[in-house]
Order: C-alpha cells, then sequence, then structure tokens
C-alpha cells in the first residue's frame, strides 16, 4: 500500500495495553496529531510502545497504521537511552544531566535509519511525509538519500537548545545534517528556529537568508508553528453526559466547598511538579492556605519509568506529598489528592471543569497542551491558569498568572494572586486566553505547516 500523506513519529496514536488491546499513546505529540490524522486518510508510521511487539500493519480509525518494531536493546538504547537520557534533558536546558553513550549513538542511528526504511515502503510517488519529533533526527536526511521524490517535513515538539548547549551533543554534526534533510524544519517558538539557523552557520558554515539556508542544491526554511489543540473537540466534550457525571462525583467526593488547585502532567522531571508542591506545602504551613479550604489533586502518568532520573523524580514526589498530608491533614480531608495514573479524556474534561486554579509550572516545556486544554475547557469563563514563563504557551497566554518555577515565592505569589483575583478579573482573561485558542486551533498548525511545506492539501475538517 502506498500513501500520499505519510506521518512518522516514535509513537504511534494507539499504545498495546497490558491486556493485549489498545490505549490511546501519552504526551502532547499523539494528543495534538491524532485529530490531523484521523481527518487526511493517509499513514502512520511509529512504534507500538510495547517492547518486541511485531504487530503486522492495520487500519485504525481511517489511518493506515505501520508498525516499527523495538527490541528490548533498541528500547533500553535508542529510546530510554539516546532519545531519553541524552536529547530530552540536553535541550530541556539540561535541567537533568546529559548521559552520553556510544552505543546509544548507535543505536539511535540504527533504528532511525529502520524508520526511515518503513516510511520509503508507505510513501507514494511524490508523497507529502511529515517527521516528528527529537527521537527521529536522522530520519529526513535518511529518507531524502532513498526518496528524493518526497516533501519532507520536521516538526521538534520540544524546546531547541542554544547553539553552546547542543555543541555538547557527540554526534551534533549528523543530528543537524539530519534534520537538514528536510524541506521545511518547523518549531514551537521563533527563538528555536534562530537557534537552529545560528547552529547551521556555526557548524557546517553555512549562510541563512532570514528564516532560509541553501543547502546542497535546496532551500531548506526554518520556522516557528506553535501547536494548539483541538479546541472544537474540547468544547463537544464539555456538555457530553459522562464529563458531567464524572464531575459531579468530584464534587461530592471532595466536599463541595474546598478550593481545587489541579496539576495534570507526565511524571517528568521537566514539568516542575517539586517546585509546585513545594510552594503549596509553604503556603499550608504559612497558613496563607488552609486544607480545609483548598485541596491540590495533582495526577501525574507514568512516563519512562525504567530511567532513573524518573524513578528518583517519583520517589521524591511520592515522599513529599506524604509528608505534606501527614503534617496538615485530618481523617478523610487530605491536602494533597496525587495520582500516579492516566485518566480518560472525559476524566480529565471533568477535573478541568472543577479546577478553580489549574498549576501548569515547568521549568521548561516546548509548548504544553496542558495549559490550552484547561483554557479550552472552561466555555463557562470560569477558573485560572498559573503557568510558567519557560513554557512555549506562555508567549500565546499572557492573561495567565505567569511565573517563575524556579523561584518559589513567586509561585506562591502566583497561586495566591490567582485563587484571590476577582470573578470579574478571572473571566476577563479567560475570555481573551479563549479567544486566542479559538483562532489559533490545531487544525489551523497542521495547515499552516503543510502548507509552507508546499504539499498535500488536507481536507476541511468533518463536520461533527
Ligand atoms: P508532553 O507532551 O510533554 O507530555 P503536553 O502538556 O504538551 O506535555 O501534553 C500532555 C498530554 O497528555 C495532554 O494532551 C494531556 O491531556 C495528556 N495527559 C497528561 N497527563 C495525563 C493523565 N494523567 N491522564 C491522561 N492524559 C494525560
Ligand atoms: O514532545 C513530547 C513527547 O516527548 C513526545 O515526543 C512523546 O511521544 C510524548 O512526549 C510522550 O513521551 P513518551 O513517548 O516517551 O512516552
Amino acid at each position: 500500500m502506498e500513501y500520499r500523506f505519510v506521518v512518522v513519529a516514535n509513537r504511534l496514536p494507539v499504545d498495546r495495553a497490558d491486556d493485549g488491546g489498545w490505549t490511546r499513546s501519552p504526551g502532547g505529540l499523539v494528543s495534538a496529531l491524532e485529530p490531523i490524522a484521523r481527518n487526511s486518510g493517509g499513514a502512520w508510521v511509529g512504534w507500538t510502545g510495547a517492547v518486541g511487539d511485531e504487530t503486522a500493519p492495520f487500519d485504525h480509525d481511517g489511518v493506515y497504521l505501520r508498525p516499527v518494531p523495538l527490541s528490548p536493546e533498541d528500547v533500553d538504547r535508542y529510546y530510554e537511552g539516546a532519545s531519553n537520557s541524552t536529547i530530552w534533558p540536553l535541550f530541556h536546558d539540561a535541567v537533568e544531566q546529559p548521559v552520553h553513550k556510544r552505543d546509544w549513538r548507535r543505536s539511535y542511528d540504527a533504528v532511525n535509519r529502520r524508520f526511515a526504511e518503513a516510511t520509503a515502503e508507505v510513501a507514494a510517488e511524490g508523497a507529502t511525509v511529515w517527521i516528528h519529533d527529537y527521537q527521529l533526527m536522522l530520519v529526513p536526511a535518511l529518507l531524502r538519500a532513498a526518496r528524493p521524490d518526497l516533501r519532507i517535513g520536521f516538526f521538534l515538539h520540544i524546546p531547541f537548545p542554544p547553539v553552546e548547549l547542543f555543541m555538547q551533543l557527540p554526534g551534533r554534526g549528523d543530528l543537524l545534517r539530519g534534520l537538514l534533510g528536510a524541506d521545511l524544519v518547523g518549531f514551537q517558538r521563533p527563538l528555536a528556529a534562530e537557534n537552529f539557523l545560528q547552529l547551521a552557520a556555526r557548524l557546517t558554515g553555512l549562510h541563512p537568508d532570514g528564516e532560509t539556508v541553501a543547502y546542497e542544491g535546496r532551500t531548506v526554511t526554518a520556522r516557528a508553528f506553535p501547536i494548539s489543540i483541538d479546541v472544537a473537540g474540547s468544547e463537544r466534550m464539555t456538555s457530553d453526559p459522562a464529563v458531567l457525571r464524572e464531575r459531579e462525583r468530584l464534587q461530592e467526593d471532595l466536599g463541595g466547598d474546598r478550593r481545587i488547585l489541579l496539576g495534570v502532567d507526565r511524571l517528568d522531571y521537566t514539568k516542575g511538579i517539586e517546585q509546585r508542591i513545594e510552594a503549596y506545602g509553604e503556603l499550608l504551613a504559612e497558613g496563607a492556605l488552609a486544607a480545609d479550604e483548598v485541596v491540590l489533586i495533582q495526577l501525574a502518568t507514568p512516563s519512562r519509568m525504567r530511567v532513573a532520573q524518573y524513578q528518583q523524580l517519583r520517589e521524591r514526589v511520592e515522599r513529599e506529598v506524604g509528608r505534606i498530608n501527614g503534617e496538615f491533614g485530618d481523617v478523610g480531608r487530605v491536602p494533597v489528592h496525587y495520582l500516579f495514573q492516566s485518566r480518560s479524556p472525559e476524566e480529565l474534561q471533568a477535573l478541568y471543569l472543577s479546577a478553580d486554579v489549574m498549576v501548569v509550572t515547568p521549568l521548561r516545556d516546548g509548548m504544553n497542551l496542558v495549559a490550552k486544554e484547561y483554557v479550552a475547557a472552561r466555555q463557562d469563563e470560569g477558573g485560572a491558569l498559573v503557568l510558567s514563563e519557560f513554557t512555549g504557551a506562555a508567549a500565546e497566554l499572557p492573561d495567565a498568572f505567569l511565573v517563575n518555577p524556579y523561584d518559589v515565592d513567586d509561585l506562591k505569589r502566583g497561586i495566591t494572586a490567582a485563587l484571590r483575583a476577582t470573578p470579574s478579573d478571572l473571566r476577563d482573561r479567560m475570555r481573551r486566553m479563549r479567544t486566542h485558542l479559538r483562532e489559533h486551533d490545531v487544525d489551523r498548525w497542521a495547515r499552516s505547516f503543510l502548507d509552507a511545506l508546499g504539499g498535500i492539501k488536507l481536507d476541511p475538517p468533518c463536520p461533527q
């Protein structure tokens, strides 16, 4: 089978569950791309998320899924090693120490080759191929070498670091040349595109001209395309009876009148979960907040749990939650509800609708879709968003209560200001944020990227 439009990402949109069935894959990439792929009638090349899984290609929700199997060694070296212990921390300001190993790099190279081969097999002559994220930075050049007929776009969902940091990477030249294999390289923020072009000048002696650079007889464009969410889909879900039932259940279980602070993240050290909990704990200790008046619900999806830095984070977070609940809780009333679980979209929506303050405090984040999901859910124009300055979303949502998560006092100030703000101030802020989001949804993001790439035109979104 050959397709005119192919998405390539480390993960398929669905993940193999323990019972052998399929669940939605974790993370913002899938949340954003899944509605686009569903309407495109194309193919998606990626991993099923299960070690050694050899599932044959299959159709799912109108998309042809082409699994790329990863052996235990691939998972250890390419996924947990090079992708998530070297590149991930380095691209997030090195908030944890990046680890460099030669056999991880070799595995990254080999797995990227297999992704490129699988893509070359399913792409029709002249097809548009859209490659995603830091796990696959070598694929654009590998694919171009095999299939010069293709139109190739690449989008990086995470930040692109300043030149000085990128220069620490062994294999830095290969990664840069890998990306230069694309016709269009997309980033979340303009600064990331600038970092990339500066790096191209520094490492390869190329001469960028504005947002383009001439490379091997082609023009490569680097530009920002801030990713977003399915706003209309979120708005439809708000009135779903399952969401409303879940919201009622939450209110009953929490006992009515306590104000709710909410955190929703993958359990990742870039998300500032520890800083958020520390600030909340201090507010309780100082008496600025009382446990019978507020509650923090922290939903943390298990993520990359075999990587040591993630296990250590889990231990630290759970110890701190235990300490706060021990010190400030009572029988039947704990100040922190910590759920180390993934929840359904309907349950998440009910949480967003119930939360008085959504607390999003990453130390660094390419975009952060959770912040946008909260705003999209609040058709009632209620609620407040506390948002780290170091997320891509902060540039688009200046009406949030912006905070520096490295400064616990500033976090406390932001949370307190959000809790004390008048309803009319909150409504004005939420209205402006919602207006921005409605005009900048995920459909616009995908179309603007694909238009700039000059390849396939997506059909108009299906009326629902
Ligand atoms: P990242 O891509 O780094 O995980 P984002 O905030 O951009 O961060 O995207 C996270 C996505 O995962 C969002 O769509 C969010 O709804 C979803 N998500 C996060 N935590 C959970 C959870 N505990 N259960 C279900 N979905 C979650
Ligand atoms: O860009 C965010 C991202 O890293 C995606 O690439 C990834 O699919 C998602 O978060 C979840 O991470 P993982 O695939 O490692 O579980």
